[in-house]
């Protein structure tokens, strides 16, 4: 059995899928949800699925005026103890951070939090963290300043930031094409990003790219038990999932999808 990263992975926040969903920005992979109520299954299915690996979940009330309110990743980065709140690189998603922050501050009694002022933008979604390395993307929600203050605050901890520049006229985030389902691996797809782009990785780690029509799967959680959240209709995916030692769970998300959401979008864990 592969050995799997443990952290950060006893308790998700996630947050509910309001009525307006069908309204929520839809620019890359998807063309905008269409059934809420199967939305809302496949939501529910994927709590479940946290819960069932013994996860303490959390789900705050739907926001009906910020559509995409269900892509928590996005407005929060916690980081061993630290918490760090971005401002959201598209206008429409700012108002959506405020629960999301109270809650943190309610929970994590003792943490540091820090914010992001001026003209510095991230989006949680461009973040992927292998072990102690820190990929970030510079996209078209994540700019310089932004990077500036993550950097700051990883340097503090000690950790290392390395830069990637995604291709921003077909991929929304970092974690839109790709994943660490595990401490030692980086799933991608081909066709996005280059070995180079991640730079030399630590002894015993590798990057793995699928085909690039599976960029969506690409996308997984490792759940620091042996358990990977993939999305279904992804067989490399799943086949590699399977390999490396790691137990599968397959959520279907189409219509998580249709909003430009993979599965990291909708859960932060802290
Ligand atoms: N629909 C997710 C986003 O564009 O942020």
């Amino acid at each position: 059995m592969a050995t799997v990263r443990t952290d950060q992975k006893q308790r998700a926040l996630m947050r509910a899928v309001p009525e307006s969903f069908s309204k929520a920005l839809a620019n890359y992979f998807g063309s905008g949800p269409t059934d809420i109520a199967l939305a809302r299954k496949q939501h529910a299915a994927y709590a479940q699925a946290l819960l069932d690996s013994g996860l303490e979940v959390t789900i705050l009330p739907a926001d009906e005026n910020h559509p995409d309110c269900i892509f928590v990743e996005d407005q929060a980065i916690v980081i061993d103890g630290h918490v760090l709140l971005p401002l959201p690189g598209h206008p429409s998603r700012v108002a959506e951070q405020p629960p999301i922050a109270d809650f943190l501050s309610r929970q994590l009694n003792g943490f540091q939090v820090c914010g992001m002022f001026g003209d510095a933008r991230m989006d949680g979604g461009d973040l992927l963290r292998l072990g102690n390395i820190f990929f970030v993307a510079r996209s078209k929600r994540t700019n310089d300043a932004g990077i500036e203050t993550l950097r700051s605050l990883l340097s503090h901890l000690g950790h290392e930031l390395r830069i990637i520049d995604i291709p921003t006229e077909k991929a929304l985030h970092l974690t839109s094409i790709s994943s660490t389902p595990t401490d030692q691996v980086i799933l991608t797809a081909e066709g996005f990003l280059s070995a180079d782009d991640f730079g030399e990785l630590p002894e015993g780690c590798r990057i793995i790219f699928l085909p690039e029509e599976e960029v969506y799967g690409c996308n997984t959680i490792g759940l620091g038990n042996g358990k990977v959240l993939v999305a279904k209709g992804y067989p490399t995916v799943l086949e590699t999932i399977q390999e490396l030692g790691l137990e599968p769970i397959v959520l279907d998300m189409s219509q998580i999808r249709e909003a430009d959401g993979s599965i990291t979008c909708c859960t932060l864990f802290f």
